[in-house]
C-alpha cells in the first residue's frame, strides 16, 4: 500500500514578499517544490504524494508521476491545516485511511532520506506519530510589553518542529476537524494532534531541513542545494 505524502503548497509567502510565492523561487536550476517533492517521491517507503495548490496558481508545471508514482494535485485553502486537510482528502480511496501519512512543506527543500526513514520508523512504532524537530540552540528571552527583557526561558525540552511530520491519516484528519470546528489556527499538524490528546514522538532531524520563510532563507538554501 506504501505511505503518502502530502504537500501544502498553497501559501502567499507573505513574510518573503516579492511577486513570485516563494515555493516557485528557483534554487540550483529548480523551484523549492520540486526539491521537495523530488525527495519525498524518491524515497522507497512514499507511494505517491498529493498537492495543495491555490486556486489562482498559474506555475504548477502539471506533473502527474514523479519517480513512477502518481502525483495529484488539489485545491489549497486560507489556511495551511485547510490545505492539508484539502489534500489528505484528494488521497485516493484505495489507499488505506489508517496508514500513515507525511506532512511536508513545499517551501523546505533539502530533505534528506535519512530523515525519512527516521520518521516513518518512529512513526511505525509510536501510534500518536511522529514529527523531525531540531533543539533549540539560542538563548530564548520573553519580552515585556515595552520590548525589554521579562525573563530567559529555559531552552532544555525546547524544539523547533520540522517537516515531514507522521500520523494515521484519519486521525489526523479528525484531529484538522476539530481544530478547525473550535476555529483553532494550528501551524503544524502535531499541534492539531496534542489538541486532541496524542503525544507526537520528537524525532531529531538534521538541522539543514530549512523552511524558507525570508531572503536569507533563500541563501542559505542555495549555498545548502550547491553542495
Ligand atoms: N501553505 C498552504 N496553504 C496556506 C498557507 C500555507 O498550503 N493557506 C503552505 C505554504 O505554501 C508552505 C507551508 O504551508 O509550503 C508552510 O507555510 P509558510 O512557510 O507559512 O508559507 P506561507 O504561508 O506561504 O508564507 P507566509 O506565512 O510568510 O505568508
Ligand atoms: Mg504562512
Amino acid at each position: 500500500n506504501g505511505i503518502w505524502a502530502v504537500i501544502p503548497a498553497a501559501g502567499r509567502g507573505t513574510r518573503f514578499g516579492g511577486d513570485i510565492p516563494k515555493q516557485y523561487l528557483e534554487v540550483a536550476g529548480r523551484p523549492l517544490i520540486a526539491h521537495a517533492l523530488d525527495a519525498l517521491l524518491a524515497h522507497p517507503a512514499i507511494a505517491g504524494a498529493v498537492v495543495a495548490l491555490a486556486a489562482d496558481d498559474a506555475r504548477w508545471p502539471g506533473w502527474t508521476l514523479l519517480h513512477g508514482k502518481p502525483l495529484l494535485r488539489c485545491q489549497g485553502g486560507g489556511e495551511r491545516a485547510d490545505s492539508v486537510l484539502a489534500a489528505l482528502r484528494a488521497i485516493p480511496a484505495h489507499v488505506d485511511g489508517g496508514g500513515l501519512v507525511l506532512v511536508h512543506d513545499a517551501a523546505r527543500p533539502n530533505l534528506r532520506g535519512g530523515d525519512i526513514d527516521r520518521l516513518v520508523a518512529a512513526a511505525a512504532q509510536h501510534g500518536d506519530g511522529a514529527l523531525l524537530a531540531a533543539p533549540v540552540r539560542d538563548t530564548l528571552k520573553r519580552a515585556d510589553e515595552q520590548g525589554r527583557v521579562a525573563g530567559t526561558e529555559p531552552r532544555e525540552r525546547l524544539w523547533r518542529a520540522l517537516t515531514p511530520q507522521a500520523f494515521r491519516r484519519d486521525a489526523l484528519v479528525a484531529a484538522l476537524e476539530s481544530a478547525r470546528a473550535a476555529g483553532v489556527v494550528v501551524t503544524d499538524e502535531a499541534m492539531a494532534m496534542e489538541r486532541v490528546g496524542a503525544k507526537p514522538l520528537l524525532v531529531e532531524g538534521r538541522e539543514d531541513n530549512l523552511k524558507v520563510t525570508t531572503p536569507a532563507d533563500l541563501a542559505l538554501a542555495r549555498y545548502l542545494l550547491s553542495q
